[in-house]
């Protein structure tokens, strides 16, 4: 049986001449800080900072009670000031029923019903890739998985081939999400006022990413609307909404559905390059369900270690390492009080290592997620996608996504070690990695119908 957070931790509370240490503890090696806090205060820690208290939470009951029990109870007020100076309001960063509105009108853009059309996009631009691929010889895999997941997004989505200027627009996201602290700047106090070159980075990002909008938009006046797309569902309801609505949508959609994955599946494939077992499992399930051929919605259910192997990608290195929350009232957390104003911490990166609920927690083992294996013990100790009404909205999607995708690659290529497979991860606004990353790809066959 899985016991509850321990509840003579629960009442501790740091004195306030402290709170300063702990806010540079934080600030330079988050995870780091919360693995030591967990080690010396328990499941739970609250830091006085005098305006605001912060309460650390590292137990999956809390993340349950936060994020589905009582989900009304918080909101992401800090996200949504940060973060909408890049995204604006859309569904990422929208609060309350504006977010209730956004999510239900959306819906229809992630159903299963589209999958097969979704399908071919996938394995299309997975093997364009695969051609441009050496037959043996080192390829910057974080590039390359950037520029496959931003291409696929936004085809799937708005129906538009970027795989030409795909790493221009990784680029751009890139530099707004990195730089996420001089954004915020350069809206607050004025571009004009604070002029550096960091700065001049910001604003050809976001002239990136307008030219992208535009574009969404006319390939959409020229297609018109069939079959629907996501345009098609966030132009429906655009008078609804604020002026900026469809570009705030557009460009949500594509930071949210591209950067997680391009982590994930860059992640993945290091792993592969250190772990040949596992990579020889894949290579077996591949040889024996393909055949040799493209992958199908079709062979979905029988390809499972693609599959297994994104999921521990996804609990070794959560895109989404921390949740933060407001409270917007006051309330109790499994007895424990918390102010209105106050902020709730929680991390799904520690969670996922967490040995009270996975068996080996450091070791990369993708059977771990098979359907007769029992991990975790613990059915909120593994969050890659949140859960609750805020949970990532294509999860599934991201899932058939990456099942194909990695399919795809795995058939044509090995994967082996070049130079540093040694990755420092950087817990930035999502998971980054410190340097780009390679691998030495060996072609083993072209599937028989690519041409
Ligand atoms: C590896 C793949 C992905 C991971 C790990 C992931 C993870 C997450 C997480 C953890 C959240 C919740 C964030 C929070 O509560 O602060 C989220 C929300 C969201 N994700 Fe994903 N995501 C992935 C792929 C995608 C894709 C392909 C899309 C497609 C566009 C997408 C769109 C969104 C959107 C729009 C939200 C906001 C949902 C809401 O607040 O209602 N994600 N995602």
């Amino acid at each position: 049986m899985v016991s509850g957070p321990g509840k003579n931790e629960s009442t501790k509370r740091l004195p306030g001449w402290r709170t300063p240490s702990f806010v540079l503890e934080a600030a330079r090696d988050p995870i780091a800080a919360f693995s030591r806090w967990r080690a010396v205060h328990g499941d739970l820690m609250v830091v006085d900072l005098g305006w605001t208290r912060v309460h650390v939470l590292q137990h999956p009951d809390y993340a349950r009670a936060v994020l589905v029990e009582k989900a009304d109870g918080f909101d992401k007020w800090a996200m949504r000031h940060i973060v909408s100076q890049i995204l604006g309001r859309g569904l990422l960063t929208s609060l309350g029923r504006e977010h209730k509105i956004q999510r239900r009108e959306l819906a229809g853009s992630f159903g299963g019903r589209d999958f097969t059309r979704y399908a071919t996009t996938i394995t299309k631009y997975a093997e364009r890739l695969c051609r441009e691929w050496p037959v043996d010889g080192p390829v910057d895999i974080s590039s390359d998985m950037g520029r496959l997941s931003v291409s696929v997004i936004a085809e799937i989505l708005f129906d538009v081939d970027v795989w030409d200027e795909a790493l221009e627009l990784r680029h751009a996201i890139d530099t707004l999400t990195r730089r996420i602290l001089d954004v915020v700047v350069r809206h607050r106090v004025g571009a004009l006022a604070y002029k550096t070159s960091r700065f001049d980075s910001v604003i050809d990002s976001e002239r990136v990413l307008a030219r992208f909008v535009t574009r969404v938009k006319q390939r959409h006046q020229e297609r018109g609307a069939q079959p629907p797309n996501a345009l098609t569902h966030i132009l429906k309801h655009e008078a609804n909404h604020a002026p900026n609505y469809a570009r705030d949508q557009i460009v949500t959609l594509l930071v949210a559905g591209h950067e997680t994955m391009a982590h994930a599946l860059t992640w993945a494939l290091l792993a592969l390059t250190t772990h040949e077992p596992e990579q020889k499992r894949i290579h077996a399930e591949l040889d024996a369900v393909l055949k040799g051929r493209t992958p199908t919605e079709a062979d979905i259910p029988l390809l499972t270690t693609p599959l297994q192997l994104f999921m521990e990608s996804l609990r070794t290195s959560p895109p989404g390492w921390v949740f933060s929350r407001r409270v917007v009232r006051d309330n109790e957390i499994l007895g424990h009080e918390v102010k209105a104003g106050d902020y709730v911490i929680l991390s799904p990166y520690l969670l996922h290592r967490d040995d009270r609920f996975w068996i080996d927690p450091l070791r990369f083992k993708p059977e771990r997620f098979a359907v007769t294996a029992n991990e975790p013990s613990h059915p909120f100790a593994f969050l890659p996608f949140s859960m609750g009404p805020r949970a990532c909205i294509a999860a599934n999607m991201a899932k058939f996504e990456a099942t194909l995708l990695l399919a795809t690659l795995c058939q044509q290529f090995s994967f082996l070690p070049h130079g540093d497979t040694q990755q420092e991860e950087l817990p930035r606004y999502t998971m980054k990695m410190n340097s780009n990353v390679y691998a030495r790809v060996v072609r083993r066959h072209a599937p028989q119908d690519s041409t």
